[in-house]
């Protein structure tokens, strides 16, 4: 009897745990009102954010548009090479950074770190923004799957993929800026990444200051 009440206390407390590190994101808002061709003619580059903050609903509909699944065989909303869908984007803000999980519209924490000055290693201007995406490639998803960088491939699908977010956050009145620049090392370690695994492109995103 004693093993059977431990077994389910535990069972309880890892349930606990694993809730606490994953955040359910609202079902992102397809509905936006600006056109494809109007968020063409406004894209551009901001480097000044102000330290507002934007809601779970904006993420959500950011992430979707970024990597999300559109249609019902499991394709997204990017296209990537073969598709070896070798795309995951990062969360980073002030509570840790987490990893987007498109099946399930949720963030699982990978740190409990505010990554954001390695994010913008010497472009101190980026750690302003309230959030920063990571945009990662995994070679493994390759034929070879070599641990030497990424592959041409995989750079392509990280711009498919970074120009979904620029257009997005113009839809949905926000800036960024897509950037090359980050300690990758640092990043590597404190997001956890496979030895095939390489971040490619980021974007701090906020509301103009
Ligand atoms: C692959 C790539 C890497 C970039 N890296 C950086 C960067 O590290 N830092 C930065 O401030 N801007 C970066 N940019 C933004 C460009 O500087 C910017 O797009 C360019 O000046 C044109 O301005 P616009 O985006 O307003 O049209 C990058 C853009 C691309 C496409």
């Amino acid at each position: 009897m004693k093993r059977i009440i431990l077994t389910v206390c535990l069972t309880i407390a890892t349930v606990c745990v694993m809730a606490q590190n994953t955040i359910k994101l609202p079902e992102p808002d397809k509905n936006v009102s600006m056109t494809l061709y109007q968020a063409l003619q406004q894209r551009k580059s901001v480097r000044e954010y102000s330290s507002k903050e934007f809601d779970d609903m904006k993420l959500s509909q950011l992430l979707w548009a970024a990597v999300g699944i559109n249609r019902p065989d499991g394709h997204l909303t990017a296209p990537t090479a073969i598709n070896a869908q070798d795309i995951t984007v990062y969360v980073c803000r002030k509570d840790g950074a987490y990893l987007y999980e498109a099946k399930e519209n949720a963030l699982k924490k990978v740190s409990d770190k505010d990554l954001r000055k390695e994010v913008a290693a010497n472009q101190t201007f980026a750690a302003d923004a309230p959030v920063s995406l990571v945009i990662v490639t995994d070679n493994a998803k390759f034929r070879g799957g070599s641990t030497n960088g990424p592959t041409i491939s995989g750079a392509i699908d990280a711009g498919y993929v970074s120009q979904n977010i620029d257009l997005a956050c113009e839809a949905l009145g926000l800036c960024t800026v897509p950037r090359a620049t980050m300690d990758k090392d640092a990043l590597k370690k404190e997001l956890k990444l496979s030895d095939t695994q390489t971040p490619i492109l980021n974007h701090p995103i906020g509301y103009k200051k």
